[in-house]
């Protein structure tokens, strides 16, 4: 049987709360122990074996935990006796740490995230069907060499484009651009296309923190108060959650552009939740030394700058070649 190992960190998959309500429930109160005991049929699928590394919501996670993920993941699957590893999460961040996984993990072995919109302990839980669905397809051999992947609700989806899109929904995840990679079917895994993954795996410095990148929000009426707010605190880089293609008022643009010219990397996405944005469309990003997200959305492209910025790629065109190239 093959072996999986499960890393819990907390959530709402791990959440408890009075049975028939999902309101006012506390995040991270199941054990992993406890959540595999509550999917019966995962024993039959593969020999399980959990860690608790963490017992936190989501909104609380942080690079302390991501490196220790890191760090463990690499090692397990280093041995020949594991065969894929399972990380339990909280929905609300659950698409950043994918990704920060998918940028740093390398190796042809699954990498599973999973959660629950559902606490543990609520009516028609979602935890346990997610869970031996995330066991499923971390033991598949078509799981192999696609990157980090996102079980929820019958979907698989790469950690690139996968986005939590509903507050409340149970088919929150959604992977907007380009669709599921796949879904789990009463007759197995199915993929149907690969999951879009970047080719490069990003070094790790031997510690946290990584450099700070701020993430500014554009909205009606925006002055540069916030971007000059994010230089003050020393950012290294910005992420522009610009309106429309990733644009915002000129006096804004302007601040960020006086941000470029402090050495601060700008990165230009867009708040509406789907769709590339573009170089030198709607803003002179040559001109500026602006970089344009591509398909990121503002949340995982911080996770890229922070890590491209690490790694000593600070250029506006190395920059842009990480996000998509110079399209
Ligand atoms: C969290 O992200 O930890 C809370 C919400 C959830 O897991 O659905």
């Amino acid at each position: 049987m093959p072996h999986i190992v499960i890393l819990a960190t907390g959530g709402t998959i791990a959440g408890a709360s009075d049975a028939r309500s999902q309101a006012g429930y506390n995040a991270g109160q199941i054990s992993a122990e406890q959540l595999v005991a509550a999917a019966p049929g995962l024993e039959m699928i593969a020999r399980i074996s959990t860690e608790q590394v963490a017992t936190i919501g989501s909104q609380d996670m942080n690079e302390t935990v991501w490196f220790t993920l890191a760090a463990r993941i690499d090692a397990l699957l280093a041995r020949d006796d594991v065969d894929g590893v399972l990380v339990t999460h909280g929905t609300d961040t659950l698409e950043e740490t994918a990704l920060f996984l998918d940028l740093v993990v390398s190796g042809e072995k699954p990498v599973v995230l999973v959660g629950a919109m559902r606490p543990a302990t609520a009516l028609s839980a979602d935890g346990p069907l997610n869970l031996l669905e995330a066991v499923l397809v971390a033991t598949a051999p078509q799981a192999r060499n696609r990157g980090t992947l996102v079980v929820l609700n019958d979907m698989i989806h790469g950690a690139m484009d996968v986005t939590k899109s509903s507050t409340m929904e149970v088919q929150t995840f959604r992977s907007p651009n380009f669709g599921p990679a796949g879904h789990v079917t009463p007759n197995g895994v199915v993929f149907f296309r690969r999951a879009a993954r970047r080719p490069v795996t990003y070094i790790l410095p031997p510690a946290p923190p990584l450099p700070r990148v701020s993430i500014i929000y554009a909205h009606a009426g925006m002055d540069d108060g916030e971007i000059r707010g994010a230089v003050a605190a020393g950012a290294k880089g910005i992420v522009l959650a610009g309106v429309g293609d990733g644009n915002a008022a000129k006096a804004a643009i302007a601040a960020l552009s006086e941000a470029v010219a402090a050495g601060i990397v700008v990165v230009r996405a867009s708040r509406t939740g789907s769709g590339p944005v573009m170089r030198n469309i709607e803003v002179p990003d040559d001109a500026l030394g602006f970089v344009a997200s591509d398909f990121y959305g503002p949340a995982k492209a911080r996770v890229l700058l922070q890590l491209l910025i690490a790694n000593g790629i600070t250029t506006p065109g190395a920059v842009q070649m990480a996000f998509g190239g110079p399209i």
